[in-house]
């Protein structure tokens, strides 16, 4: 594990942009796989800078979402695929068509799952996949189990995930019990794996995903064996690693 300390959530966020940009830059047909959340919200925000100032073409960028919420139409205000048009793909000029978000109104959701695995296959794997941390340790909706789920799945998200992600939505509002998310073999198989994780309330997730054994208790933890894997952080985030 490559593992990049920042002193401000500013810093870890530029240098995990400049990691993003130059994987288009040096491939720009990349296969991008993205992620939702508010770690990637200063990313994303930097990637249209980039690309309004000419620096970044997205034109020949292929992107698949890491997960979605299961019953959410694609337009409702807390879906990821709204999240991702309002806070990127507005910005930036990755061809409509070259984009995939899981679809969380399928009326087989199994079928979803296996078809998203399968044109991740067919296209050869993701290049650098984006990763966000869940304060569980969860990575896209991979939660805490007794084994880890190599395939893309539909999975009952934890009371812990259910309220953390109670924030995006209306007081009042109903958060979805259920969401598809990619599975660990295709984020295992992306020849980069970029995880970013910033603020105190990742600590001790980011401790034991870099320090703590092998564990789907630890979903982040199989990054561990990963041989390309880049983990950028922010000091509050690293702030429980041993040695600091
Ligand atoms: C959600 C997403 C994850 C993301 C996590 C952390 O659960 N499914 O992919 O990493 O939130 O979110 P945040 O960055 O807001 O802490």
């Amino acid at each position: 594990m490559n593992i990049c300390i920042y002193s401000s959530v500013e810093q870890a966020a530029s240098a995990a942009t400049l990691l993003i940009a130059a994987q288009v830059i040096k491939k720009p047909q990349s296969v991008l796989g993205l992620a939702t959340g508010s770690t990637p919200l200063p990313i994303y925000r930097e990637l249209i800078q980039m690309h309004k100032g000419g620096l970044l073409d997205f034109s020949k960028v292929v992107t698949y979402n890491l997960d979605e919420y299961k019953g959410l139409a694609p337009d409702h205000p807390c879906s990821y695929k709204r999240f991702m048009r309002e806070n990127l793909f507005c910005g930036i000029n990755v061809p409509q068509g070259s984009i995939h978000i899981p679809n969380g109104l399928a009326s087989d959701a199994d079928n979803e799952c296996l078809a998203y695995d399968a044109a991740i296959a067919r296209i050869g794997g993701l290049d650098l996949q984006l990763l966000g941390l869940g304060a569980n340790a969860h990575i896209g909706f991979n939660e805490p189990a007794a084994q880890f789920t190599a395939h893309s799945h539909v999975v009952q998200l934890t009371d812990r995930t259910i309220s953390d992600n109670r924030r995006f939505f209306g007081e009042g509002e109903p958060v979805p019990t259920h969401a598809l998310t990619l599975g660990i073999q295709p984020i295992m198989q992306a020849k980069h794996v970029l995880l970013v994780a910033t603020g105190s309330g990742k600590a001790d997730a980011v401790r034991s995903m870099i320090e703590g054994d092998v564990d789907p208790m630890v979903p982040a933890s199989i990054l561990q064996m990963h041989p390309c894997v880049t983990i950028v952080l922010d000091a509050d985030a690293a702030s429980k690693l041993s040695g600091r």
